[in-house]
């Protein structure tokens, strides 16, 4: 048994983590490619050294560019590496696009596509990110759903039910592992050096941060805040837009604003774990927020994770202004209401899901239903 593992961005370095290391526990043979899709030192390596992760056996070295030239440069390297190396399935993360080069080069040459975190939908076809999993679902072969209700999306779809298995989502068993490692580590807190109570923002979404009336809004609410600082760890693209619009040197200069690099993942669990709120247009933080009961505001009009509306721990405010002040000073002038806003359940399981995952994908190899076959 052989397992090949494609990774190209910070969030799927980290959510693969957990899978890598229980691949590792039962000493199944595997190679990890990274598409080298984020490159910087703090968008990428930083996560290997945090999660102890081994270098890459192959690291296509994609970098930055349009979303056809990115995805085609992917599946073609990713097709030479597969086509040498013969693993037995390929898992593919979330909604990058890696996932998309990752699952069509793999379901061509007949090799079997797990993929994790399968089955969310925001239905929202001008996201990227849409249609990345979407395409991923439609060419894989073993769904990792999150959640029931990520089952029932890829159900209704049509797809075969003993293909879908409901695991959680690994970034609960990432969240789990490091949070307390990080809290003896870390340093943030010091670092940083803020008195009183912590927002924590992070945005990267194309279709907020490449636009100048959105970015504009939500800077427009921040510079508006009152009584909190706001930690805001900057994503590359956003620093170029922020930079490009005239807006970084505004927020530079707002005492109660505090922009740094892209933080290390466990300074970064500390940081969370320790703010009031965090302020997101990120997939990954939406549940990391419930999972460490700290409420969240989505920068978004949609969600693929609406389980955390749902549950109560995440509220969707656009990128309008008075939607984020409107709801930032509700919830935090009423103690209840931000209490029932902390203790949503979180549906994104108990921190098993890699364990499952590996369950899933040994059972389907003695069943021979890694063989893709007519
Ligand atoms: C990508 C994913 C997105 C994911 C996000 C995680 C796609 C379509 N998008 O978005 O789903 O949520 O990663 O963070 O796959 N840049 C750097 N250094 C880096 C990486 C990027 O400077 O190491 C800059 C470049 O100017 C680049 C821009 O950021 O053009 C955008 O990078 P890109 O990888 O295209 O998309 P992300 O916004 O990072
Ligand atoms: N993250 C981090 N440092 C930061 C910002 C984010 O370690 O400065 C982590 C965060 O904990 C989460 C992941 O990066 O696990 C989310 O990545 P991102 O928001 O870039 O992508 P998305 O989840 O939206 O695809």
């Amino acid at each position: 048994m052989k397992i090949a593992i494609i990774i190209g961005t910070r969030p799927e370095i980290i959510k693969m983590a957990p899978v890598i290391d229980e691949i590792e526990k039962r000493g199944i043979e595997y190679i990890l490619i990274h598409t080298g899709q984020h490159y910087d030192h703090e968008m990428s390596h930083q996560f290997f050294i945090d999660l102890e992760l081994k270098k890459p056996d192959f690291n296509i070295g994609v970098g930055s560019g349009s979303h056809g030239k990115q995805t085609a440069t992917m599946m073609e390297k990713i097709e030479d590496v597969l086509v040498a190396e013969k693993p037995d399935i390929v898992l593919v993360q979330g909604d990058t696009n890696a996932v998309l080069a990752g699952a069509l080069a793999a379901s061509k040459l007949h090799i079997a596509v797990g993929h994790v975190e399968a089955g969310l939908r925001s239905y929202d076809k001008t996201m990227p990110e849409e249609i990345n999993r979407q395409v991923a679902d439609v060419t894989s072969n073993l769904y990792f759903v999150p959640t029931e209700e990520s089952a029932l999306n890829l159900i209704f779809e049509g797809l075969d039910p003993h293909e879908i298995f409901v695991t959680g989502n690994t970034v609960v068993d990432a969240c789990i592992r490091n949070l307390k490692i990080a809290q003896k580590s870390s340093t943030v807190l010091s670092d940083i050096d803020v008195q009183g109570d912590i927002l924590t923002l992070t945005m990267h979404r194309a279709e907020n941060v490449d636009d100048p009336k959105r970015l504009q809004e939500v800077m427009d609410a921040l510079l508006e805040l009152e009584n909190i600082n706001v930690v805001f760890p900057v994503h590359p693209r956003t620093v170029k837009t922020l930079k490009k619009f005239g807006i970084y040197e505004k927020l530079e200069n707002a005492p109660h604003v505090l922009m740094t690099k892209p933080i290390g993942y466990l300074d970064f669990l500390v940081l969370l774990s320790n703010s009031r709120f965090i302020m997101t247009d990120s997939g990954g933080l939406q549940e990391e927020a419930i999972t460490l009961n700290v409420p969240c505001l989505t920068l978004r009009y949609n969600t693929e994770r609406p389980e955390t509306v749902t549950a109560g721990g995440n509220i969707l405010v656009g990128s309008s202004k008075d939607k984020i002040l409107e709801n930032l000073r509700r919830i935090a002038g009423d103690e209840s209401a931000y209490q029932e806003m902390s203790d949503a359940a979180n549906p994104y399981g108990d921190g098993k899901a890699s364990e499952k995952i590996l369950n899933a994908i040994l059972d389907a190899s003695s069943s021979g239903k890694l063989q893709i076959t007519a």
